[in-house]
């Protein structure tokens, strides 16, 4: 098959991370016998540096002709402690969420054994808490307009917008894949006090009896808030709206003991954009120390879900595995044996792909 892939370092640790999840994509596709094209391109704090556009036209571009996105991480503190900045790394990454319609950010949030002492829940609360989050990502507060200040400064609005269709779509996509895991939906919402909200509840009623065989659940966001942490083993697949979604993921990804190790996808109406869900973390960057297994996983996702090669994709769950099980990993996870450099746990991993 093949495979031809944009590749967006970004910032901060993201151009070594992807370095990592790239070798191994390329020795999986050696190996599987793929033919692997793909081009490098700018995006967040770099790409303003050096564009004065943190999402530049060239970038969409290559996005738009690729089969699939390997995305680092964008950020840098210079933006964040300067609030009067015109141009930020993040207007790159809802530009970039907008214009290639990204409407669906899955996180699966699976435990590893060997992490379950990292978590900051009780390992009996933890140990196979295995759930996928799906946030809607193109609607919502993010981007409806109205948005701003009024004239005297004194006060602001931001608008929160959904139509029928966003709705349909990414509670459609939410059953899909419930269907291929243990069969239930839990629709976060805050139908008690949103109109929005209301909206959500109402079209999830009425999608809901189209999937018999699946379990459907509605929850109000703050309850929501309260079960991942009290029992969340409740959770199969859950859905919700852009910033309820943004804030949950947020809490869910922490339980597993390392933001480092989780992968996520954001499926698009034309191409779809694989990342970790960790920041930039600045200060690792060029260290050599930062935790490529993130990114490892969003390519397997990548194998997975773009291209529909599930043996590929469980071969780079499985050398991660095996990695975490040798003990080659950086220093983040490394409970008291010895650490290992970002680049290290990549040649470990291509040698296990090979
Ligand atoms: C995320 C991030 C972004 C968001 C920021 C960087 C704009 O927090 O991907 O979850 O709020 O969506
Ligand atoms: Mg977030």
């Amino acid at each position: 098959m093949k495979l031809n892939l944009a590749v967006l370092p970004g910032d901060g640790i993201g151009p070594e991370i992807v370095n990592v999840a790239l070798n191994v994509t390329k020795a999986v596709c050696k190996k599987f016998g793929h033919e692997l094209t793909y081009q490098e391109a700018l995006v967040g704090a770099i790409a303003i540096e050096k564009t004065g556009n943190p999402y530049p036209q060239e970038t969409h571009d290559l996005c738009m002709k690729s089969d699939a996105v390997l995305f680092g991480a964008i950020g840098d503190p210079k933006y964040d402690n300067n609030p009067a900045a015109k141009v930020r790394p993040e207007q790159g990454l809802l530009k970039m969420r907008k214009d290639l319609g990204l409407y669906a950010n899955i996180r699966p949030v699976a435990t590893f054994p060997s992490l379950l002492h990292k978590s900051p829940l009780r390992a009996e609360l933890v140990e196979g808490a295995d759930f996928m989050c799906i946030r809607e990502l193109t609607g919502g507060l993010y981007f409806g307009r109205p948005q701003g200040r009024a004239e005297d400064g004194n006060t602001a609005y931001d608008t929160c917008i959904y139509t029928r269709e966003e709705v349909e779509r990414i509670l459609h996509l939410s059953y899909k894949f419930a269907r291929q895991r243990n069969k239930k939906v839990t629709i976060v919402d805050k139908a008690n006090v949103l109109a929005t909200s209301r909206l959500w509840r109402q079209i999830g009623q009425e999608i809901a009896p189209q999937y018999p065989d699946v379990e459907t659940e509605f929850m109000f966001v703050d309850n929501a808030a309260m079960r991942i942490i009290q029992w969340p083993k409740s959770f199969d697949v859950m859905v919700t709206e852009n910033l309820f979604g943004d804030i949950l993921t947020d809490e869910a990804s922490v339980i597993t003991g390392s933001l480092g190790m989780l992968p996520s996808a954001s499926i698009g109406i034309h191409t779809s954009v694989f990342e970790p869900i960790h920041g930039s973390y600045p200060q690792a960057a060029g260290k050599d120390i930062a935790n490529p297994l993130a990114t490892v996983l969003s390519a397997a996702l990548m194998f997975e879900y773009a291209f529909d090669l599930q043996e590929e994709g469980k071969l780079i769950r499985d050398a991660v595995t095996a990695s975490m099980e040798a003990g080659v990993v950086t220093e983040d996870i490394a409970c008291g044996g010895k650490a290992y450099k970002t680049s290290e746990v990549g040649e470990w991993l291509v040698k296990f792909v090979g």
